[in-house]
């Protein structure tokens, strides 16, 4: 088999390892819309879940597998623990996909040994090897992985990786499981991988990395010059502590430079040919639906997707880019689907222009989606004279955002100003269908919206973070509002657009409060988990 593929596989693992992130929990319905773009976007393995962990993780994964692990979709992937049982339940969630892989692990460092599974190299090798073997008795597409791999004794991992291939591993990733490895020692376990693996010739490897050090992505670019081929990513980088290699970061990163890495992977270096499936111009409509709906804000100076990546304040900058683009731009905000924004409806617009320019900016919508989205759509044209793309971009997230619909806003009205005490009243519609009023008093109007719908919710939680950006330039544009709270030690988002940002705020707010609501009548106790996820 082939190290020597001569592209890049492109493994998201944002369902998986990204939504453990706290606060970025998705429901089903919202992994679904995500795993279809990321389809879209040209991902060749989607890592839907952990279908052991909980009833949700098992259906999420098997809804992927049947919805968009189609003949020409993605291969879709559960991880497992290398147990019976974990194995048992990806196979069975997995059942609906044309392609579907395992991904079994088991931690391979002397310091995950010795105090989380209290085994001895000896325990460890002979169960990665059963457990991989007992894996392929379901499916021939296997991962896996030795968790800590970069932190694990070189001797020891090219014994599990040997012996775990033998087994019927057609993957083997490598972990760098607390991102504490630099680009060149990473590089160079690859390296000795490949030249200390026997039969290494008949697995793809593959690299997984989070980013505590900022080193993720240049680990793996490193990784890719000594023969890695599979690149375990996230959209925006999100998952645990310090998130995942970014995926958007190591595709422009491959693209952008391909003459650079071209030799590695013994193409001639002047090919233009992309070296990922990746559909480029997909990258910033992902980036937007995946913190939308988890809730995990982009930092205006992330690489790619950030609000500023494209901007040019400096009036050097500015006047170069004037003479020429390439005096400071590397690539084209068009090549990864930044849009020059255009202005295209307005509120004499039809469904059939709303639906057309949807499908120009590939939005794939059901005949119920469309019917809701095109009612927000003309709300806003009321309010806001122009619609650009990025406007309709932010309603179709607003509407497709599947926040349980358990309490829902009917009313929100503040009094406030100078020499005022912000007041607000608001109307929920509760689970039961009852129409509830309270009113409070805050520090500003957000402060008494939150105050009085509280009243009515009557869930403790604790705000820890408001944000609000606007869509677009103008008095008229859209706000978006993103919030996350605390209740216990669980972390819940919530998101809203609209052309009032107080009325977005108590939308947001009560859309986490829902998904509270949700996990607190599932009885989910987030420290069961947690405790189970990886
Ligand atoms: O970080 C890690 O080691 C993982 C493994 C399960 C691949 O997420
Ligand atoms: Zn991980």
């Amino acid at each position: 088999m082939t190290n020597k593929t001569d592209r890049i596989i492109i493994f998201d693992t944002t369902l998986r390892d990204g939504e453990q992130c706290p606060g970025a929990t998705l429901n089903i319905d919202e992994k679904l819309v995500i795993a279809k773009q990321l389809a879209r976007l040209g991902v060749d393995i989607i890592e839907a879940g952990f279908a052991f962990a909980s009833p949700g993780d098992f259906e999420a994964v098997s809804k992927i597998a049947q919805i968009v692990g189609t003949e020409n979709g993605p291969v879709i992937c559960s991880l497992a623990r290398a147990i019976k049982a974990d194995i048992e339940a990806a196979a069975e969630a997995l059942k609906p996909a044309v392609k579907g892989r395992i991904h079994t692990f088991i931690s391979t460092s002397d310091i995950h040994l010795e105090y989380q599974l209290r085994k001895s190299r000896a325990e460890v090798l002979a169960i990665a090897e059963e457990m991989v073997a007992y894996a392929k008795s379901f499916m021939t597409d296997v991962e896996f992985s030795p968790m800590d791999a970069a932190r694990s004794d070189p001797e020891f991992l090219y014994q599990v990786l040997e012996r775990t291939i033998a087994a019927g591993a057609t993957t083997v990733n490598i972990p760098d499981t607390v991102g504490y490895t630099t680009p060149s020692e990473f590089g160079a376990i690859i390296k000795g991988i490949i030249e200390n693996v026997p039969n290494i010739d008949q697995a793809i490897i593959s690299v997984h990395g989070h980013n505590d050090l900022g080193l993720a992505v240049a680990n793996f670019l490193e990784a890719v010059k000594n023969g890695a081929r599979q690149l375990e990513c996230t959209i925006n980088g999100i998952g645990e502590r310090a998130g995942n290699a970014s995926l958007e970061e190591l595709v422009m990163a491959l693209h952008v430079r391909r003459q650079y890495f071209n030799p590695f992977l013994g193409r001639p270096e002047e090919s233009q040919e992309s070296l990922t499936n990746i559909d480029t111009r997909q990258i910033y409509k992902t980036s937007r639906l995946v913190s939308n709906l988890t809730g995990m804000l982009v930092q205006p100076n992330k690489a790619i997707v950030g609000a500023n990546a494209f901007a040019h304040e400096s009036g050097i900058h500015q006047d170069g880019v004037l003479k020429n683009k390439l005096t400071y731009e590397i690539m084209d905000a068009q090549l990864i689907g930044l849009t020059d924004n255009q202005i295209v409806l307005g509120k004499h617009s039809g469904r059939n222009a709303f639906r057309t320019r949807l499908k120009e900016l590939g939005f794939e919508l059901s005949d119920t989606e469309l019917n809701k989205a095109f009612v927000r759509f003309k709300e806003v044209a009321d309010k806001k004279k122009d619609i650009s793309d990025w406007d309709l971009e932010a309603i179709v997230n607003d509407e497709i955002q599947q926040a349980p619909d358990l309490f829902r806003v009917e009313l929100v009205q503040v009094s406030c100003g100078s020499n005022a005490r912000p007041t607000a009243t608001v109307t929920l519609r509760t689970p039961k269908g009852e129409e509830l009023t309270d009113a409070a008093i805050g520090t500003g109007p957000v402060d008494a919206v939150y105050k009085a719908i509280n009243r009515v919710v009557n869930v403790p939680n604790e705000l820890i973070e408001f944000s609000v950006q606007s869509v677009t330039a103008g008095i008229d544009a859209i706000g978006e509002v993103t919030i996350r709270l605390r209740y216990e030690s669980k972390v819940f988002s919530g998101h809203a657009a609209n052309t009032d940002i107080i009325v977005a705020s108590a939308q947001a707010y009560v859309n986490a409060l829902n998904r509270l609501y949700a996990s607190l009548q599932t009885q989910e106790k987030p420290e069961e988990v947690t405790a189970q996820k990886v």
